[in-house]
C-alpha cells in the first residue's frame, strides 16, 4: 500500500502546478493525506484523487477564458518533469485501487461467449425496469436535490465526455480502429461544438445552480465517483486494456440507451423547462453505437484474434456493469441517508457554495467535529456533523465555513 508520506509528496507536487486561485480546471491539488490509522477512508479518497489527477494530466484541459497568461501557465501546469512523481506512482494506485476488480470481472468471465453475452445484455437491458434512481426521484420531495448531486457526481467524467476513450482509439489496430473512431466523432459532436456531448451536459448543470466548467465540483466529488472514473480512466489511458475497453464499450453503450430514456423522460415530467438534449441525443444515438460496438468492433476482433479477445471482452462488461452497479446504489444509499436527516430537522437541500468549503470529510472524521459543524455532502446540500458521522461509507463533504 503506498505510504501516506508518498501521497503527501505527490499532493506538494502537484500544488505547484498553477497558481493559487487560478481557473478550477488547472487546479491540481489533491487533499491532505491524514496518517492511515487515522481515518481510512480519507486515505482511499485521497488515493483515488491522485490517481485521477494522472489521468488528467494526460489530455488538454483550458479554462473557457484565459487568466491573461495561458501559454505560461499551460506550460507549467503540463510541464513532465513536475508531473513525474504523480505519473511515477499511476501503476502502483491501479494495483491497489483497479486491477483487484478487473482480476476479479476476469475469472467471473472465463470461458464465457461474447455473442451469447452481448445477446443477453442487450434484451436484458430492454426489458429492465426504470433505473432504480429515477424511480426514487418520483417519490421524493427532494428530487432537485438528488438530482443535482447525480449530475455533480457524474461530472467527473460527463464535462469532458469521450476524453477517456478517445485515448483508446489512437494508434493502428485495423477496422475496428475505424469503427472505434466513428463512435468517438458522435460523442464529440461530429465536429460541431453545440452538439459536442460535454457541451450539452452543461445546461443541466445550471439548470440546476451548478458551475457547468469541467472539474469546478472537484472539491466534491465523492469516493463512489471518483473510484468509477478512474476504473473507466484505467481501461483507456493503457493500451494492454484494449480488449477490456470493447467490453467497457459494449456495456456502456448498451445500458446508456436504456438509461437516458429514463433520465429524458424523467426530466421532461418533473423539470420540462429543463434542457435535456443531453439525455434524448444519447437515448437515440446508443442504440446505434450498441450496434457498431457488437459487430465492427466485438466481432472482427474476436474473428481476427481469439476467443480470448472474447473472454477480454465480457470482462469488461462486467467490470463496468459491477462499476456502475456499486456507484447507483452508493448514491442511492446517501440519497436516502440525506432525506432522512432532512426529515429528522438536522440537514437542509441547497446547491454547494464552494468559496464556502472547507476541509474534506469523511463519515468517520466527522465523528470528531465540534457540535456546531455543518458538511457540504456532494450536490445535495448541508447537514449537520453528528448526522454526517453516520452517513454510508463512501460519502465525502466539506465542512462548511462559518457554519455556526
Ligand atoms: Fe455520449
Ligand atoms: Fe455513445
Amino acid at each position: 500500500m503506498m505510504a501516506a508520506a508518498d501521497i503527501a509528496r505527490i499532493g506538494e507536487q502537484l500544488a505547484g502546478l498553477d497558481k493559487p486561485g487560478g481557473p478550477a480546471i488547472w487546479d491540481t491539488r489533491i487533499d491532505a493525506c491524514p496518517a492511515r490509522a487515522a481515518d481510512p477512508a480519507m486515505v482511499e479518497h485521497i488515493r483515488h484523487q491522485a490517481l485521477l489527477r494522472a489521468y488528467q494530466s494526460r489530455y488538454v484541459l483550458l479554462p473557457s477564458e484565459g487568466p491573461g497568461d495561458t501559454v505560461e501557465r499551460l506550460r507549467r501546469r503540463y510541464d513532465p518533469k513536475a508531473l513525474v512523481q504523480v505519473e511515477a506512482a499511476r501503476g502502483q494506485l491501479e494495483d491497489e485501487l483497479i486491477t483487484p476488480s478487473i482480476e476479479a470481472a476476469r475469472a467471473a468471465a472465463q470461458g464465457r461467449d461474447w455473442a451469447t453475452y452481448s445477446e443477453a445484455l442487450v434484451g436484458a437491458v430492454r426489458q429492465a425496469p426504470e433505473s432504480a434512481f429515477t424511480a426514487f426521484l418520483r417519490t421524493s420531495a427532494l428530487a432537485a436535490d438528488h438530482y443535482r448531486n447525480f449530475l455533480l457526481q457524474s461530472s467527473a467524467d460527463l464535462l469532458a465526455e469521450a476524453s477517456a476513450s478517445a485515448l483508446g482509439v489512437v494508434g493502428e489496430f485495423g477496422p475496428a480502429q475505424s469503427a472505434l473512431f466513428r463512435i468517438l466523432i458522435d460523442e464529440f459532436g461530429y465536429g460541431a461544438h453545440d452538439r459536442k456531448h460535454a457541451v450539452l451536459y452543461r445546461p443541466l448543470m445550471t439548470a440546476f445552480g451548478l458551475p457547468d466548467e469541467y472539474n469546478a465540483c472537484w472539491s466534491l466529488f465523492d469516493t463512489p465517483a471518483l473510484r468509477l472514473h478512474n476504473t473507466i480512466h484505467c481501461l483507456f489511458q493503457n493500451p494492454r486494456h484494449l480488449f477490456l475497453q470493447v467490453g467497457f464499450l459494449l456495456h456502456a453503450e448498451t445500458s446508456y440507451q436504456r438509461s437516458t430514456r429514463d433520465h429524458f423522460r424523467y426530466l421532461s415530467e418533473a423539470f420540462p423547462a429543463v434542457d435535456a438534449r443531453y439525455f434524448g441525443e444519447h437515448a437515440h444515438i446508443d442504440l446505434h453505437h450498441t450496434r457498431m460496438v457488437i459487430e465492427e468492433v466485438a466481432a472482427p476482433l474476436v474473428a481476427a484474434h481469439g476467443p480470448e479477445v472474447g473472454f477480454e471482452i465480457v470482462a469488461g462488461a462486467e467490470l463496468t456493469r459491477q462499476a456502475f452497479a456499486e456507484t447507483g446504489a452508493q448514491m442511492l444509499a446517501l440519497s436516502r441517508a440525506f432525506e432522512a436527516a432532512v426529515g429528522d430537522g438536522r440537514a437542509a437541500g441547497r446547491a454547494p457554495s464552494f468559496e464556502r468549503l472547507d476541509a474534506a470529510v469523511t463519515p468517520a472524521g466527522a465523528a470528531g467535529l465540534p457540535n456546531h459543524a455543518r458538511v457540504q455532502v456532494g450536490g445535495l446540500g448541508v447537514v449537520e456533523a453528528a448526522v454526517f458521522a453516520g452517513f454510508p461509507s463512501g460519502a465525502f463533504g466539506r465542512v462548511l465555513e462559518g457554519a455556526a
